[in-house]
C-alpha cells in the first residue's frame, strides 16, 4: 500500500499527467476555452464606469485590481496601457468587435490624466511619469517610486496601434485631431527623458530598466511612422535621433553571462520577468529572430528566457520538476514582496514569448541553433547541433514540436494554480501554489488573453522593428546630454569600529580608477551613514565599491560590483547598505 501512495499522488499533479500520460495540449485547449471568456469578462469588470468591480472608477479608467488588502485600488499608467493594448489588438484583429466603446473612453481618460498635476510635476515638467492615480482621475499625493518612465510610452504604444487602424479604415481626422495631440505629449516626453533615471516596472528599483529602455523605443519607432504618415514631419528628425540612441543604450543590458540585466541598479542578480515581457511586448514578425530588439525567437531571448527559467527552482512548488518541463515562475528571484511568489502573468509570459516565436519560425520555415541558444534547444532535444534547420527538415519538426509542448507545460502550471472559478490573482504561492496578493488582478487577466492569442497564431501589427542596425557610436543624448556632469551624493549605511573608516573607489577617475590606495574618504557626521558628494561624467554607467580601511588593512565590499547610469544632468543619489 505504501508503494502506491507516491504513484496515487503523482496522478493527481496535472503538470505530471501532462508531462508523462499524455501532452499538455489537450490540458491547455481546455483551460483557455474555459478560462478566457472568464478573463474577458473579468477584466472588463475592473473598468470604469460601467464594470461591475469597478465603483467609483471614472469611464475608461481601469483599476489595478478592486483588491483593498493589499490596496489596489488606484489606476497605473502602465497596467492600464497593457490592459487597453490587449483590448486594442483584439478589436483592430476582429476578435472582439464589442470593444470599441472601451477604447473611445480610455483615449478620453487618458487625455484628462495627462493633464492632472501631480507630484512627479505637470504635464510640461514631467507629470507624465507619474505612475498611478486615483481611480476619479485625481492625483495620488502619497510617497512612491516615481517617476516610472515606462508609462508614456506603453500608452504611446497602445494609442498608436489605435490610430494606424483608424487610419486604415480612413478615419484621419480623428487621429490628427483627437489622438495624434495625446501621443505626441507621450512621445515627446519619451524623446526627452530616456536617459533619465526611473523606477523599474516593479516600482522597487531607481536605475535605468530593460523593459523601460526597450518600451520607449518602440514608442518612438512607431511615432516616426504615424507622424510621416499624418504629416507631422516636425518630429521626425529629433525621434529618429533619439529612437538610434535608445537602440544603442538597449544593447548594454547584454551581460557576458548570456542573459539581460533587468536593471542598471538594485543590486540583484538582473534575472527578471522584466526582460521576458520586453521580449512579448515589442514583439514584431516582421523582424523576424532578430537579437538587436530582443524578438521573441532571437537567440540572446531564447538564451535569457532559459537563464530566467532556472532562476525560479527555488521556490517549493517547483522541486523534482523535469528540466524540460514548465514551471511557476515570478519577478525575480530576490523578490521579497508577499514573500516572493511566482505571478501568474510572469508565468504566461514564458509560454507567450514561445509561442511567438513558433509563429516567427512557420512564417519564416527555419529556425536557427546558434552557440547562444543552442543551449535552449538541447534542453528539449538533447544533442542539438549549431546549425539552421529548414522546415522541410525532420529536426524543424521536432523542434517545434518540442516548443510548443513546453510552451503548454508553462500554461499548464498556470491552470494547476488557478482556483475554481477562475479568479486570477496577481502571485500565487511558492509553498503550495494559493492564490496570494491581490485578487483579480486586471494586468493576470490581459496576460492571459495575449498568450492565448499568440498559441493561435494571433500577429499583433508591426511596429517597425525589421532591418534596424545599431548605430557605431552611442550618443547618451536625451535632454542636456553629452559632456555635463552631475552631483552623484553617496550614501552607505555601515557600522564601523574605533579607527575605521569607509572609502568609495569605482571605474572613473572621478573615484580614482579602482585605487583603493587614491579611494575618497567620505564623511562619518550621519553615522551610520557615510556620505560623499562627488561630480561625476553625466549619462555614464559608472560601476563602484565602498572598501573599508582600519590598521592599514583594506577590506573590499562583497562582488558583484555596485552600478548605476547618471543622469543627463541634475543630481543622482545612490542609497547603499555595507554588504
Ligand atoms: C508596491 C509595489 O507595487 C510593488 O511592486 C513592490 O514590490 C512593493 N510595493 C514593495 O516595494
Ligand atoms: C505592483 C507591480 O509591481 C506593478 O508593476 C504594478 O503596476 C502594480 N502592482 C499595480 O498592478
Amino acid at each position: 500500500m505504501s508503494v502506491c501512495v507516491p504513484i496515487f499522488l503523482a496522478v493527481y499533479n496535472v503538470a505530471f499527467v501532462c508531462a508523462f500520460l499524455h501532452s499538455c495540449s489537450n490540458t491547455v485547449d481546455a483551460y483557455f476555452a474555459t478560462e478566457s471568456p472568464i478573463a474577458k469578462d473579468k477584466l472588463l469588470a475592473n473598468i470604469g464606469r460601467n464594470g461591475s468591480e469597478s465603483s467609483g472608477a471614472k469611464s475608461g479608467i481601469v483599476i489595478a485590481s478592486p483588491s483593498t488588502n493589499p490596496n489596489y485600488v488606484y489606476t497605473w499608467t502602465r497596467d492600464s496601457a497593457l490592459v487597453f493594448q490587449t483590448i486594442i489588438d483584439q478589436y483592430t484583429l476582429g476578435l472582439d468587435t464589442s470593444l470599441r466603446s472601451q477604447i473611445d473612453n480610455y483615449v478620453a481618460a487618458q487625455k484628462i490624466i495627462q493633464q492632472v498635476s501631480n507630484p512627479s510635476g505637470t504635464v510640461s515638467t514631467g507629470g507624465l511619469g507619474e505612475p498611478k492615480f486615483n481611480i476619479d482621475e485625481t492625483a495620488f499625493t502619497g510617497a512612491w517610486g516615481r517617476p516610472q518612465r515606462d508609462g508614456p510610452a506603453l500608452r504611446a504604444n497602445a494609442l498608436i496601434t489605435w490610430a494606424n487602424f483608424l487610419l486604415t479604415q480612413g478615419n484621419s481626422s480623428y487621429v490628427s485631431v483627437t489622438l495624434w495631440p495625446i501621443i505626441k505629449l507621450d512621445l515627446d516626453y519619451v524623446s526627452a527623458n530616456w536617459n533619465q533615471t526611473t523606477f523599474d516596472l516593479w516600482e522597487e528599483v531607481s536605475s535605468s530598466s530593460f523593459f523601460t529602455t526597450a518600451v520607449q523605443h518602440r514608442a518612438l519607432r512607431q511615432g516616426i511612422a504615424l507622424a510621416t504618415a499624418i504629416g507631422q514631419a516636425d518630429v521626425v528628425s529629433g525621434y529618429t535621433t533619439q529612437a538610434a540612441n535608445i537602440l544603442c543604450f538597449l544593447q548594454s543590458y547584454w551581460n557576458s553571462g548570456g542573459y539581460m540585466t533587468a536593471n542598471t541598479g538594485g543590486g540583484r542578480s538582473g534575472k527578471d520577468a522584466n526582460t521576458v515581457l520586453t521580449s512579448i511586448h515589442t514583439f514584431d514578425a516582421a523582424a523576424g529572430c532578430d537579437s538587436v530588439t530582443f524578438q521573441p525567437c532571437s537567440d540572446r531571448a531564447l538564451s535569457n528566457l532559459l537563464t530566467y527559467i532556472n532562476a525560479f527552482r527555488i521556490y517549493a512548488i517547483n522541486s523534482g520538476i523535469a528540466a524540460n518541463q514548465g514551471l511557476a515562475t515570478g519577478r525575480y528571484p530576490e523578490d521579497s514582496y508577499f514573500g516572493g511568489n511566482p505571478w501568474y502573468l510572469a508565468t504566461l509570459a514564458v509560454a507567450e514569448q514561445l509561442y511567438d516565436a513558433l509563429i516567427v519560425w512557420k512564417q519564416q520555415g527555419s529556425i536557427d541553433v546558434t552557440a547562444l541558444s543552442q543551449p535552449f534547444f538541447a534542453n528539449l532535444s538533447p544533442g542539438i547541433a549549431i546549425g539552421t534547420y529548414p522546415s522541410s527538415s525532420a529536426t524543424f519538426t521536432t523542434l517545434t514540436a518540442a516548443v510548443k509542448e513546453y510552451a503548454d507545460s508553462f500554461v499548464a502550471v498556470v491552470a494547476k494554480y488557478t482556483p475554481s472559478g477562475g479568479g486570477l490573482s496577481e502571485q500565487y504561492s511558492r509553498s503550495n501554489g494559493a492564490p496570494t496578493s491581490a485578487a483579480d488582478l486586471t494586468w493576470s487577466y490581459a496576460a492571459l488573453l495575449t498568450a492565448n492569442g499568440a498559441r493561435n497564431g494571433m500577429v499583433p501589427t508591426s511596429w517597425g522593428a525589421k532591418g534596424l542596425t545599431v548605430p557605431t557610436t552611442c550618443q547618451r543624448g536625451g535632454s542636456g546630454g553629452g559632456g555635463g556632469t552631475v552631483a552623484v551624493s553617496f550614501n552607505v549605511q555601515a557600522t564601523t569600529v574605533f579607527g575605521e573608516n569607509i572609502y568609495v573607489t569605482g571605474s572613473v577617475d572621478g573615484l580614482a580608477n579602482w585605487s583603493p590606495d587614491n579611494a575618497l574618504l567620505l564623511s562619518a557626521d550621519s553615522y551610520p551613514i557615510w556620505k560623499i558628494t562627488v561630480n561625476l561624467p553625466a549619462s555614464t554607467s559608472i560601476q563602484y565599491k565602498y572598501i573599508r580601511k582600519f590598521n592599514g588593512a583594506v577590506t573590499w565590499e562583497s562582488d558583484p560590483n555596485r552600478q548605476f547610469t547618471t543622469p543627463a544632468s541634475g543630481s543622482f543619489t545612490p542609497n547603499d547598505v555595507w554588504r
